[in-house]
């Protein structure tokens, strides 16, 4: 069963930020330089503007980069497409994140000048912290947020990958300063359910605070392209190393991906737009997912998540059948 409109806007967090159920997920975008940009060839600036104006048209309203996606280079490529698309700063809502790993807090305000740099136009609504590796408490690291909210230079503060006791601790240090912790940005999926039993999402519900889930279709694996046609893996760059892409893994994820095919006959759509909906509806509200994409074809299937309601009986069976990624 699908639904005429677009899935109604959620509130990011307890902040007054309003986003899409699904938004675009920008790492693909790191023009393939550096440790982590490196990760996904080079997608062109042209296919970028394409992916970005498909995802406006369908209903996302918001977009995630970072300072580690490329040295920048995705916020700039993000920026370059939301400009030729037509859209006024303000118009949507931009999420970014600083690079923690053996630095300090204070290169969170020594490095916004190039975020909002590369960004420009358009604002920063929300800066994450993308790790929990910084040689800094936690407290240190949410002041120096803190800071930029109150000058103004961000809107709101996440997190991301951080555990529950990481997150509790974030959300402590930014009370105390007025602010909301709005969001931590966690592995998640039918394939990856790690923050069932983590307490991570027990004290997301609990706090307030949106789990923003990344590798939603698992890296294109809840697909079923690569149970498909298991030559794709070879081409499927450095993806190929990791567990999933496994042969065994595969076998153990066939009768996911087969029942993913079965509800989407059901209901006339891909499997990634089920996978999408169940990720954002199973929980309810707390979970909002922000897959990649490399072509414009893939934002075109993803975004009719937005349009599908997965029945009860949908969402207990994937459940069941995911159950054991918990
Ligand atoms: N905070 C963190 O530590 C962290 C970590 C990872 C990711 N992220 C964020 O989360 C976003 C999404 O995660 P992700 O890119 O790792 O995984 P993902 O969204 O699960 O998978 C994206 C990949 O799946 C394929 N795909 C997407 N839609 C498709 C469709 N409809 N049909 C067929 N194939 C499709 C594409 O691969 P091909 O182009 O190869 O076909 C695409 O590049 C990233 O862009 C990034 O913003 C954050």
């Amino acid at each position: 069963m699908t639904g005429a409109t677009s899935a109604p806007l959620r509130l990011l967090g307890r902040t007054d930020i309003e986003i899409s159920p699904i938004g675009l997920g920008c790492w693909q975008f790191s023009g393939g330089r550096g440790l982590i940009g490196g990760f996904w060839e080079a997608v062109p600036q042209t296919t970028v503007n394409a992916i970005v104006r498909a995802s406006l048209a369908g209903g996302i309203n918001w977009f995630d980069t970072a300072e580690a996606y490329g040295r920048g280079r995705s916020e700039e490529m993000l920026a370059e497409a939301l400009t030729a698309a037509g859209r006024h700063p303000g118009e949507v809502v931009v999420a970014t994140k600083w690079w923690p790993v053996m630095r300090r807090a204070s290169s969170i305000g020594a490095t916004i000048g190039e975020r909002i740099r590369f960004l420009s136009p358009y604002p920063i609504d929300l800066h994450q912290v993308h790790q929990p590796y910084a040689l800094a408490t936690v407290a240190a690291q949410m002041n120096a947020m803190a800071d930029l909210v109150e000058s103004g230079k961000i809107r709101a503060v996440g997190v991301s990958n951080f555990s529950a006791k990481r997150m509790r601790a974030a959300h402590a240090a930014l009370a105390a300063r007025g602010l909301p912790l709005a969001s931590n940005q966690m592995l998640y999926s039918l394939l990856d359910r790690g923050i069932e039993s983590s307490g991570v999402l027990a004290a997301a519900k609990e706090l307030g605070i949106t789990i923003i889930a990344y590798s939603p279709l698992a890296q294109g694996i809840l697909t079923g392209k690569f149970h498909a046609d298991p030559s794709l893996i070879a081409k499927s760059g450095m993806r190929r190393h990791r567990r999933d892409f496994r042969a065994a893994s595969l076998v153990r994820s066939r009768p996911l991906v087969e029942e993913l095919a079965r509800i989407g006959r059901e209901h006339g759509v891909s499997s990634a737009q089920v996978a999408l909906g169940w990720t954002t509806q199973f929980h309810g509200p707390t979970i909002v997912a922000i897959p990649g994409a490399t072509q414009e074809r893939h934002v075109a299937d993803n975004i009719g998540a937005m349009q599908l309601v997965l029945t009860g009986d949908d969402l207990r069976r994937l459940d069941e059948v995911s159950r054991p990624f918990a």
